[in-house]
């Protein structure tokens, strides 16, 4: 038996992606691009085993099993590190396990998330993520080109895909509708370019949603039209201005940009036939509170972003960071707050993932 320990963090999108372009390989009808959150703070644990006795692939989340049997995407991320599988040497130069052998070997899988699962953090990005950083550690997976294991983690979950890099990270939705091969996930600065950028994260909500991302995007691309509109004709340039942003430590573009996409994926929420509401009235008043702290501030200082869910993610910077807190404790006194910072994120190379 084989087995690896690995975790990964999560993400938080600032456009966002909402909407499949192909469900078989899980690509997306828009880029997307989101800040990797730090290790110490949101992260999955995954404990990834392997041995020729495992009949059948099996999962643990949080303690519980979880009948993977039929799920697809667990069996894509498996059979796709897989194909990327070494032959495992030993350090005396033994061959332990020769590459055609990996196919005869099960896999069982144990993850706990630190923060709450399927509630709005992309608990499947981080989950997904340290899936297959996991497996490529234990078959020491190799890429052909860069980003492939994003390739294979996207299969997972489409947001999956951006947690396998540290910093701002691009999923660039690719050309190759056959194949999905250059949907993949790409670092456009890495961890330490903007040290002073923060993540305050309110926890307005622990509780599993009731629309999962995946049932919720595909009801949106059949019945939203203003969902094909911001994919055609919005995304694009919002992609390219807040790159620069990002990349030019500019926070007023940037954080003006995230409102506005967090704002417009929930319109296309509520456009969606039955609408899903997946912000409250919590959810809400953040918004009104950070406006009318920017206000105050005569800038762009907060930038709020809710995902598929009710949690506020709010984009600041460090000066700023005592202020706010203590401005959404005054409000919102009950909710759990957890800060964030971007520091050594997850790296772009397999040897270093981190081994928890
Ligand atoms: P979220 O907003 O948290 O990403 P989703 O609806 O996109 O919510 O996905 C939640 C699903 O992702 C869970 O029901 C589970 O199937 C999967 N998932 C979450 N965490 C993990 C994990 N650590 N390992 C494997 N799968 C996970
Ligand atoms: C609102 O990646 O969870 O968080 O590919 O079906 O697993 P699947 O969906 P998922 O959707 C994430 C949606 C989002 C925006 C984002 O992370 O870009
Ligand atoms: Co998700």
């Amino acid at each position: 038996m084989f087995s690896a320990t690995v975790s990964a963090p999560t993400n938080i999108a600032c456009v966002k992606y909402w909407g499949k372009k192909s469900v078989a390989l899980n690509t997306p009808i828009n880029s997307s691009v989101s800040v990797t959150l730090d290790q110490n703070d949101l992260k999955a644990v995954t404990t990834v085993c392997v041995s020729k006795s495992f009949k059948k692939d099996r999962l643990w989340l949080n303690g519980t099993e979880e009948d993977v049997t039929k799920s697809k995407r667990f069996m894509a991320c498996i059979s796709g590190v897989k194909r990327l599988a070494t032959t495992k040497v030993s350090t005396e130069g033994e061959v332990l396990v020769d590459k055609s052998e990996w196919k005869h070997f099960g896999v069982h899988v144990s993850s706990m998330n630190t923060f709450p699962t399927a509630a709005g953090l992309a608990s499947s990005a981080a989950g997904y993520a340290a899936l297959v950083a996991g497996l490529a550690e234990v078959f020491g997976a190799k890429e052909t080109y860069p980003g492939e294991l994003s390739t294979i983690a996207r299969q997972g979950s489409g947001s999956a895909c951006r947690s396998l890099y540290g910093g701002f990270v691009a999923w660039r939705m690719g050309k190759d509708h056959d194949t999905g091969e250059d949907s993949l996930a790409q670092q456009v600065c890495d961890e330490n370019h903007w040290p002073e950028l923060r993540a305050l994260i309110l926890v307005v909500s622990d509780e599993k949603k009731d629309t999962s991302s995946t049932e919720g995007m595909s009801t949106s691309v059949n019945t939203s039209k203003l969902l094909g509109y911001r994919a055609s004709t919005v995304v694009d340039e919002r992609m390219r201005s807040i790159e620069k942003a990002y990349t030019e430590r500019d926070f007023e573009t940037f954080g003006k940009i995230t409102m506005q996409d967090s704002n417009q994926f929930h319109a296309t929420c509520l456009d969606t036939y039955p609408p899903i509401f997946y912000m409250n009235d919590v959810s809400k008043s953040v918004i009104k509170i950070v406006h009318a702290y920017n206000r105050w501030k005569g800038k762009v200082a907060a930038a709020y972003t809710f995902d598929a869910g009710p949690n506020a993610v709010i984009y600041h910077l460090e000066d700023v960071a005592d202020e706010l807190l203590a401005l959404m404790l005054q409000y919102f006194p009950d909710d759990k707050f957890l800060g964030s910072l971007f520091g050594s994120s997850f790296v772009n190379n397999p040897q270093a993932w981190d081994r928890a």
